[in-house]
This record gives C-alpha cells, sequence and structure tokens, in this order.
C-alpha cells in the first residue's frame, strides 16, 4: 500500500522508520518532514495544516493510508475531510479530537463518565467573578489552564491565590494566549509522578503500547521552563503490570466508552497523560495523538507491522493481534538548539551522524533538521532524538547506549539533559 504520514519531527521520524520495515508498504511519503525522514521516505512540501493540498496529494498519489502526527490537523478536521472523500486515514475525527482541541470538553466528559481526574470547574470570560470565588477555595498550589490549544504553554501552576488569579486575569483579560484562553479550567494541583499511556484504537477495541515517561523541563532534576519534551524512556517502572491494568479499567475503556455512547467515537492514537498519585491513576491531560519523544520510545518496541495495525484501526475492525510488544527498554535523549524552548539558532551544521550502524540498537531520529547538499544543518529547537534499544530489557544499558551515542554527535550550542531515564533507575531499584 502507499502510506502518507503528516508531520516534521522526531515522532513522525519514529513512524516513518517503522512503517518502512512493513512488508506491505510500497511508496511512503511524509509531508513535509525532515532531512533524516528523507532518506527513507520522500519528502511532500505541504504543511500539515494545508488541507486541501493534503487531500489533493493523496488523491492524485493513490494513497492507501494516510498517518497524521501531530494536533492542529486532527483538530481541524483533516480525518472528516479525507473519510468525506472515501480515503482512510487514521486519527480521530473534529469533534473527537476535542478530548485535545478542548480541555474543558474533556474535563466535561471525565465528570460525566466518572473518569478519575483533578477536582475542577470550568469558567467562559463572562464568569470571571465566579473563577475568582473558585480560586479562593482551592488550596494551592493552582492550576489554571487555557481551554484550547496554546502549544503545551497554556498551563499556568500558581503557588499562591493571588498568582492564581494574575494568571486568570492574564488568560481572560489579557488573551495572552488569544481565543484560547476564553475559557478556562481551573484545578487542584496533583501529586504523584506522571507517565503517558497510548491506546490504539478502532473506537472500540484497542490495544495498548508500552506505557513511557516524557522530560518536560529543560533542566536535570525536572528544573526550568516547560518545552515539548527533552526525552522519554519506556516502559515507564512507575507503570506496572498492575497498574496498567487498573488503568486499562478506570480510564481507557471508560474514555472509549464514554465517547461512543455521546455519539463520538474515537478512532485513533489515544494519549492519556496521567499522574500516578496515591489513591491511584488521574488524566492530567488527553491528547488525540502519539506523544513527541514519546512515540520514539513507544514504536520501537512494537514488535509486529505498524502499517497493518493503524490500517486495521482506520478501517474500524482492529486486530490487536497484530502488534505485541518487545520486552525491551529504550531511551531517547533529544538534543536541542542553544536558546530552546526561547529563541533558538539554526542553520548549524551536524557531525556525526554516519557513525551509527543501522544494527546498533541506536536509532537518530530526526526532529529540526533539513538538508543542504550533503550537510545536514538544525533547524528547530528540538533538533535530534537520539535513541537506543535494549533489546534485553535493561534500561541501565540503553541510558548508557543513547548517551554514547550523543556524545558522538555535535553541533554548535546543542544542549541536552543528562538525566533522562534516571527515575525509571531509581523506582527499579527501589524495587529490587
Ligand atoms: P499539559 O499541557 O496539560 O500537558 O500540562 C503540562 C504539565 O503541567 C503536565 O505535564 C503536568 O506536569 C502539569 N500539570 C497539569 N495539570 C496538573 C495538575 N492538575 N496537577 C499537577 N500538575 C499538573
Ligand atoms: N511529549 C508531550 C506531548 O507530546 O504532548
Amino acid at each position: 500500500m502507499n502510506v502518507l504520514v503528516i508531520g516534521s519531527g522526531g515522532r513522525e521520524h519514529a513512524l516513518v522508520w517503522k512503517l518502512r520495515q512493513s512488508p506491505t508498504v510500497n511508496a511512503l511519503y511524509c509531508a513535509p518532514g525532515n532531512a533524516g525522514i528523507g532518506e527513507t521516505a520522500e519528502l511532500v512540501s505541504l504543511k500539515p495544516t494545508d488541507l486541501d493540498g493534503l487531500l489533493r496529494f493523496a488523491k492524485e498519489n493513490n494513497i492507501d493510508l494516510t498517518i497524521v502526527g501531530p494536533e492542529q490537523p486532527l483538530v481541524l478536521g483533516i480525518v472528516d475531510m479525507f473519510r468525506k472523500n472515501g480515503l482512510k486515514i487514521f486519527g480521530p475525527s473534529k469533534a473527537a479530537a476535542a478530548l485535545e482541541g478542548s480541555k474543558v470538553f474533556a474535563k466535561d466528559f471525565m465528570a460525566r463518565h466518572g473518569i478519575p481526574t483533578a477536582r475542577f470547574r470550568s469558567f467562559s470570560k463572562e464568569e470571571q467573578f465566579e473563577a475568582e470565588r473558585f480560586i479562593h477555595e482551592l488550596a494551592p498550589p493552582i492550576v489554571v489552564k487555557a481551554d484550547g490549544l496554546a502549544a503545551g504553554k497554556g498551563v499556568l501552576i500558581c503557588n499562591t491565590k493571588e498568582s492564581a488569579i494574575e494568571a486568570l486575569h492574564d488568560l481572560m483579560v489579557k488573551k495572552m494566549f488569544g481565543s484560547a484562553g476564553e475559557k478556562v479550567v481551573i484545578e487542584e494541583y496533583l501529586v504523584g509522578e506522571e507517565a503517558s499511556v497510548f491506546a490504539i484504537t478502532d473506537g472500540e477495541k484497542f490495544v495498548t503500547l508500552a506505557s513511557a515517561q516524557d522530560h518536560k523541563r529543560i533542566l536535570d532534576n525536572d528544573q526550568g521552563k516547560n518545552t515539548g519534551g527533552m526525552g522519554a524512556y519506556a516502559p515507564a517502572s512507575v507503570v506496572d503490570e498492575k497498574l496498567m491494568k487498573r488503568i486499562v479499567r478506570e480510564v481507557i475503556t471508560p474514555t472509549l466508552k464514554g465517547m461512543m455512547n455521546d455519539g463520538v467515537p474515537y478512532q485513533g492514537c489515544l494519549y492519556c497523560g496521567l499522574m500516578i498519585t496515591e489513591t491511584g491513576p488521574k488524566v492530567i491531560e488527553y491528547n488525540c495523538r502519539l506523544g513527541d519523544p514519546e512515540a520514539q520510545v513507544v514504536i520501537p518496541l512494537i514488535d509486529g507491522d505498524l502499517a497493518q495495525l493503524l490500517l486495521s484501526a482506520a478501517e474500524g475492525k482492529l486486530n490487536p493481534d497484530i502488534a505485541k510488544q518487545h520486552p525491551a527498554s529504550a531511551v531517547c535523549v533529544v538534543m536541542a538548539s542553544r536558546g530552546y524552548p526561547d529563541d533558538y539558532e539554526t542553520g548549524k551544521e551536524i557531525r556525526g551522524l554516519d557513525t551509527f550502524k543501522p544494527d546498533d540498537g541506536v536509532v537518530i531520529f530526526h526532529a529540526g533538521t533539513r538538508s543542504e547538499g550533503k550537510k545536514v544543518l538544525t533547524s528547530g529547537g528540538r533538533v535530534l532524538g537520539v535513541t537506543a534499544i535494549g533489546y534485553d530489557n535493561d534500561l541501565r544499558d540503553a541510558i548508557q547506549s543513547a548517551y554514547r551515542a550523543v556524545s558522538k554527535i555535535a553541533f554548535d550550542g546543542a544542549y541536552y539533559r543528562s538525566d533522562i531515564g534516571k527515575k525509571g533507575l531509581s523506582k527499579l531499584q527501589n524495587i529490587k
């Protein structure tokens, strides 16, 4: 079959890398892709938000399956548009993608269906006074969230009631995130360890992939600013088999049933961002796609044909037997540009990429790169996802081999965290 992947980050490189291993994939395209993706798939110069252009391309090139990486095209309704035109596409409809696109929708949904989450209330811009009154009812820290997509920046964790009221003002009056802040969710702060769980679903049946832990802050020991994610490892040590069963029972099953019963069946990848609290798992947020960088560690652990798995989900007849899990660990260390997550420099030459052999358990997923002649240059904040897979299931080995690989790569201003996966190791030591 002919496959089109939409997106240009490390997540999409991981998808393309795995899809290329599928014996049933013929032509493989990626729009717009990056330098690394261009070595495996044919790049198509179309933006993920150019829905008309993407539809035209898919029709003209007889695409049998389109796989959507990022959230924007999903929230804009690319799935509805492709389906209306008789094309198969992996991802949720516009209405179902509201689980990520609107935090008010997601929280109201969870409350209605008894899915564990932080205590909250939502407010429209006419209800600023009521919102302030609710802030006074909560004990700090208090979490104030913009309703809409805000590039991962719309969550404000406030240590005092005064700063929560200020945050509310920033969102509703100063419109710091434009229309995304017209409605807000105010909620209690959850204490625990975070983990992400992914389900591939046809709306009814589903399979879970390996659990993962992202590292969102820019500095070691989870300090500094929030980023898109500075690294990840899988499986997350905090999610043992018993907890995974509980997450399936208390979160994934009721979410998919709830969406079905509400008349918005959810098809695609359901990403559950969880806080593992003392009283059990609670949903921090849903995303309507795979995580980035979580995809870079979760996809290599799939033992099976990814193209067939996603096709079966998109056709509404998921075959869960296609995807087993390798009993392995994977670690992805993100190499970023100096300055990220604020302004950063680009156009720096990356050296050392050719020192890796395809079978040494290390894959360099490109995130923000472009090629210029024979050179590969940086072109984004997150540049590379250096990923190691420990097939003997040893997280420590995978961490070591990821950092060994990082040390062989260089570009001016390269920055990375030095503690990716460490949390997982300390958890394992506690268990032993
Ligand atoms: P989000 O953009 O919804 O992923 O939130 C960004 C980050 O804020 C999450 O990964 C959590 O670390 C943190 N966060 C969001 N909501 C809460 C909460 N209710 N309690 C504690 N931390 C939270
Ligand atoms: N790594 C977090 C996300 O993909 O939303």
